[in-house]
């Protein structure tokens, strides 16, 4: 199958990445050979319930688990709410749940509906470096604490958290104190593996490593026991209910398998659109402190510049990049994250992703036109 000649410059690759063309075979291979139900019995439905139990292997792989921990969902999104009010309903009385300010809405927003349902929740601060610090979160922990929420790389930012501190720090207090992380970013680039990590669960999605979207995993340290969202089929070891996405999970395996790229090469692309932009734009300042950047995000603050401005001006021209996450570059509000780092207002921020797909010469490219399109809007 011939790919086709790519014109544009797609710098938003933590929105969301281009499928692989591995990805896209193996998909196509399960709708056109192996489509039947994996809970059927026959030779057909064998070959769909091999198909799926190789997946979870290779996720499981990534993840230092074995593949009984894996539970396929449809998305990043539906993993955190099935950690979250999966252990939330499980608690015998209300508890106290802690989340750092930065986490993705999935969490934010889950995590206050369990507050409506009686839990507390405590927001952990995060300095300008976008960072918590483990020693903050421990001192919030209290004896009716049950879930710690913390991603492992901040999707606007791209600053790394420093979660197996934080899970020391918290389990030195708590032992049986759950850890839930956020490995959207992640996976397939840095190691995820749980117990490196310190995490009880991690949460993952297909369409940020070159896999499909509508698609992700939960993965479950060894102890673990989690309810329902809903009822239905035993599917998933009883925890998701529902006709498995066969053609999506294998898409999600050999993602998972082939990872996201090299973590020095997408680290040298985001350097070179740095220093490219820096250079020009003295005033131009990159966000979170370097010593812990993950190597596929950068997000610049431009003084003076509005950055939905910015970011159509360059879309205009070709160049795909963000101000911020995807789900809040529609609305005008400043985003949860950079309000947490204290970014000022009259910085736009944007957010430019790189993938295995980009050469340094269409990220030098994509600079320049950046520089260009600042100086042409009276920067
Ligand atoms: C850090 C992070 N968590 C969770 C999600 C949600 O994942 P999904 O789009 O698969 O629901 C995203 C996607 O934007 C993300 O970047």
């Amino acid at each position: 199958m011939t790919e086709e000649p790519d014109e544009k410059l797609y710098l938003d690759n933590a929105a969301s990445t281009r499928p692989s063309r591995q990805v896209i075979e193996a998909m196509l291979e399960v709708m056109r050979v192996d489509y039947g139900n994996p809970s059927s019995r026959h030779a057909m439905g064998l070959a769909a319930e091999r198909r799926l139990r190789r997946a979870r292997s290779q996720v499981a792989r990534r993840l230092g688990l074995s593949a009984n921990r894996v539970v396929f969902t449809s998305g990043g999104s539906e993993s955190l709410a099935l950690a979250l009010l999966g252990s939330g309903t499980r608690q015998r009385s209300p508890g106290h749940l802690l989340i750092s300010a930065i986490e993705h809405p999935a969490v934010l927003r889950t995590a206050r509906r369990l507050e409506r349902e009686g839990h507390s929740v405590e927001e952990v601060p995060v300095g300008a470096t976008g960072r918590v610090e483990a020693e903050q979160v421990a001192a919030r922990v209290r004896d009716d604490t049950f879930l710690v929420a913390l991603m492992h790389v901040n999707n606007e930012s791209g600053v790394v958290q420093p979660v197996a501190e934080v899970s020391a720090a918290v389990k030195a207090r708590k032992p049986g104190c759950r850890l839930l992380v956020d490995i959207v970013q992640s996976f397939g680039l840095l190691d995820t593996r749980l117990e490196q990590l310190g995490a009880d669960m991690v949460a993952l999605s297909g369409h940020k490593l070159h896999g499909p979207k509508g698609v992700g995993a939960l993965g479950l340290a060894r102890d673990v026991k989690l309810k329902p969202l809903w009822e239905g089929g035993r599917q998933e070891s009883g925890l998701r209910a529902g006709t498995e996405n066969v053609p999506g999970i294998v898409g999600l395996g050999v993602a998972a398998e082939c990872g996201k790229g090299d973590a020095d090469s997408l680290g040298a692309l985001t350097a070179l659109v740095a220093r490219t932009v820096t250079e020009q734009l003295p005033r131009a300042e990159v966000l979170g402190d370097a010593r812990h950047r993950a190597p596929h995000i950068l997000a610049l603050a431009i003084p003076g510049v509005r950055a939905d401005v910015l970011v159509n001006a360059l879309g205009a021209s070709g160049v795909y990049v963000s101000s911020g996450a995807a789900c809040h570059s529609r609305g005008a509000k400043r985003s949860h994250v950079l309000q947490a780092m204290r970014v000022p207002e009259d910085h736009g921020v944007v957010r430019i992703s790189v993938s295995r797909e980009l050469t340094p010469q269409q990220c030098e490219q994509a600079a320049q036109r950046l520089v260009e399109t600042v100086r042409g809007l009276g920067q």
